[in-house]
């Protein structure tokens, strides 16, 4: 759990030029996925490179609550022994998800067409957050959800007895949603077909084949139809999660606007769906190579090689490109500060009900620190003020979001004055060693 303990203030001070090797933690998505779906397979699941942050572990202890064995052998290497398909247990107690969507909303799904009844809770941030978006497709399965107003946690779901197979046109731009309903299509009769107009990541349907169901993803007119077949043995697999682009975002671009750094992060995962960021800070004129690609485990894998750019531009970054890389809008708006022009981002609504209201909590971090922001309901637009022209010296709200109190203590090692978080404790939900790393590249960080 996350968001209960004290506030732990932070600063970030102007950084020496960073230099060394990244190695970030292991992808969240994966790691939350792979626990479930060992969870349902039957037997010996081993994951190697988990991530070990506060997230994935309150999914590894509801799994555990479900009835699956799971196994820390340390240094990131785990093993699940998973009760198969169908094979959930009822939780004794309330589930909570701390400060997890993506763990609330998969394992929702999960337990959806099973006859159990879970209470669901997360902490301030995640009970604020919508869940209709993924109790209106498990009703149609035949589950019953009652959380407070507006659909929110705490929320009790009683999963169906007796399933139906569903298909469902997905309204949002979610991965959350398609695999919630692709996950509860495990335990229900026939095939349940999950149709989405934009591709989001798509680790579920990956991970799904790589565990052995039947599953087939077509490119039609209507979108991405993805069919599943409901009721498979799933087969237990050894799993190496790679490293987290959505980390990766915060050493490549601290290197990108910090003069005179040269830093590698190895080992990122590329799958289309998740490197947009990237994409978009080449267009911007970054120094950003990708060296030594290759394919592991399914999923393509690079070194990524980021240098200081003093020249990067400004760029709108398309609205089909969002969805790969909805997570790493706030550190982009980070380097956009930094680089000449206007940076507009636009189809990005979504942003407004992540961890927090992402384009107000940076919106409003930006402005404490001299950076000008345009902002409408979908879209928001930075202007740069160049390289060396951030004045910083602002403190800014975390909102108990990771990745809004990580792009601010980026934001702080380049610009003129220190910036200031009021709040650093949610980094660990996702990137526990995010400070160890950062200051061994040449970050300057305090607690006051
Ligand atoms: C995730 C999906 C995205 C993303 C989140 C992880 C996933 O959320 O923001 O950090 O693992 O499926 P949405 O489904 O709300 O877009």
């Amino acid at each position: 759990m996350s968001g209960h303990g004290t506030p732990t203030p932070m600063t970030s001070h102007r950084a020496d030029p960073l230099a060394g090797v990244a190695k970030v933690p292991g992808d969240k998505s994966i790691s939350h996925r792979s626990l479930i779906l060992g969870a349902m397979a039957v037997g010996e699941t081993r994951i190697s490179g988990l991530l070990e942050g506060e997230d994935v572990l309150d999914t590894a202890k509801a799994m555990q609550a479900f009835g699956a064995e799971v196994i820390n052998h340390g240094g990131g290497k785990w093993s699940v022994f998973g009760v198969g398909v169908g094979g959930f247990a009822e939780p004794d107690n309330v589930i909570d998800c701390g400060n997890s969507g993506t763990g609330v909303r998969l394992i929702m799904g999960t337990m959806a067409t099973s006859p159990i009844s879970v209470t669901f809770t997360g902490d301030a941030s995640l009970n604020k957050r919508p869940m209709a978006r993924v109790t209106d497709p498990l009703a149609l399965f035949g589950a019953q959800a009652v959380g407070r107003s507006g659909g929110r946690l705490p929320m009790t779901i009683v999963g169906a007895a007796d399933p139906v197979p569903v298909r469902y046109v997905v309204p949002v731009p979610s991965a959350q949603v398609k695999s919630a309903v692709l996950l509860a299509g495990l335990n229900a009769p026939g095939q349940t077909v999950v149709i989405e107009k934009e591709a989001t990541r798509d680790h579920t349907e990956r991970m799904l084949e790589g565990f052995g169901a039947e599953i087939t993803t077509e490119e039609t007119e209507e979108g991405r139809v993805i069919t599943l077949t409901g009721r498979p043995e799933l087969k237990p697999q050894v799993i190496a999660v790679p490293r987290d682009p959505s980390s990766a975002a915060f050493p490549v671009c601290a290197a990108l606007i910090t003069p005179g750094s040269d830093v590698l992060v190895p080992g990122i995962g590329l799958n289309p769906t998740r490197a947009g960021l990237f994409t978009t800070l080449r267009e911007m004129g970054a120094d950003l190579t990708y060296e030594n690609e290759r394919v592991e485990g399914g999923e393509p894998v690079a070194d990524l090689r980021a240098r200081y750019s003093p020249s990067m531009q400004g760029i709108e970054v398309p609205p089909e490109r969002a969805a790969s890389m909805i997570d790493e809008y706030p550190v982009l708006s980070v380097v956009a500060s930094f680089a000449r022009g206007e940076t507009m981002m636009v189809g990005v609504k979504e942003l407004r009900v992540k961890e927090s209201d992402r384009i107000d909590a940076m919106a409003r971090g930006l402005r404490a620190n001299g950076v000008a922001v345009r902002e409408g309901d979908d879209w928001w637009a930075v202007t740069g003020l160049g390289p060396e022209g951030v004045p910083g010296g602002g403190t800014c709200e975390s909102f108990l979001d990771h990745r809004i109190a990580m792009s601010f203590m980026v934001m702080g090692m380049a610009a003129q004055n220190p910036v200031s978080v009021d709040d650093g404790g949610p980094i660990a939900t996702s990137f526990p060693i995010f400070e160890p790393l950062m200051t061994a590249l040449g970050a300057k960080f305090t607690h006051a």
